[in-house]
């Protein structure tokens, strides 16, 4: 099966889904009531606004950044980038149906500033050289086949100076323990999982100078522990019975108790990398 069959399968009629949410929401939705769908990450909503302040302390100085979130999903990120003052936000994404749903998802969050979604492949990114002043991926090389030839065009279509943000699964102590299907694949032919020290010896060898290396694997543990221990009174989300599972189909409970397994026995860790191309 192919990655955009995993994500994109269940979206291929949107309108109806999409239809239940503007009526339910007619004044617009906000970012908590759409995380079940459009923050396909471990951690959450909160993993991503840590990302976007982390983005912000590097761009600080920078009136008009220029950003790209390689793998973007359907654009949970995206939305809260486009926070940054002065941003101009691209989405790449491999998978159409979800960059379909990200533009309708706009519409109703409705974020400071118009975002670019564009449908295409991270192995080879159809930007200029030297276009972006940060790049952000949240748990999307990790479906990707090839990290070189990716982290060779983040390279390439970043400034001099430009920030490499990775918050990524990786290869836990113990991948024999790994069992799927997961969020992010079917099988083991999707998911492609490095240890963190091939990571980093991927970055250094492009000359990616990192700046901080943060292991989130407890927390996200944590975190994966407190979804299954949370009540059952109806948050807002659930009010609209927004649920992962209608991106990633009926096996999601199946994926989601995998994910705990495998957080639990060391298959699999999570790292966050911010790293700098060199001037
Ligand atoms: C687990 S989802 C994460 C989505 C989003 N970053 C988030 O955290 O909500 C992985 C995403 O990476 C995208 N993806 C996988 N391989 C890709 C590639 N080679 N180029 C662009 N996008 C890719 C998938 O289509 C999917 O949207």
């Amino acid at each position: 099966m192919s990655i955009d069959h995993h994500y994109g399968n269940n979206l291929q009629q949107q309108q109806a889904l999409l239809s239940e949410l503007r009526s339910a929401c007619p004044n617009g939705a906000d970012a908590w009531q759409l995380a079940p769908i459009d923050q396909l990450h471990t951690g959450g909503l909160q993993a991503s606004l840590h990302l976007r302040d982390t983005l912000a302390a590097c761009l600080a100085s920078q009136p008009a950044p220029r950003i790209l979130d390689a793998g973007s999903g359907a654009g949970g990120l995206l939305r809260l980038l486009a926070q940054l003052p002065g941003s101009d936000v691209t989405g790449l994404d491999l998978c159409h149906n979800l960059n379909r749903l990200s533009l309708a998802l706009c519409q109703l969050y409705r974020p400071p500033r118009c975002v670019t979604q564009v449908s295409g492949d991270a192995h080879c990114m159809p930007f200029a050289s030297d276009h972006f002043d940060a790049i952000v991926l949240q748990h999307s090389l990790l479906n990707m086949p090839n990290p070189d030839q990716a982290l060779d065009e983040c390279l390439r279509v970043l400034k001099p100076g430009g920030h490499l943000v990775l918050h990524e699964l990786v290869q836990g102590t113990a991948p024999a323990q790994m069992q799927f299907p997961v969020p992010w694949a079917q099988g083991p032919e999707q998911s492609h999982l490095h240890s963190p020290a091939t990571l980093v010896a991927q970055l250094q060898a492009r000359g990616f100078q990192i700046r901080t290396t943060t292991d989130l694997t407890a927390s996200t543990l944590a975190w994966r522990q407190r979804q299954d221990s949370r009540p059952a009174t109806a948050t807002r989300s659930q009010t609209l019975r927004l649920t992962p599972a209608l991106i990633l189909g009926p096996d999601f409970p199946l994926m989601f108790a995998n994910l705990l397994h495998n957080l639990r026995h060391g298959a699999v860790g999570v790292m966050q990398y911010l790293a700098c191309k060199p001037e």
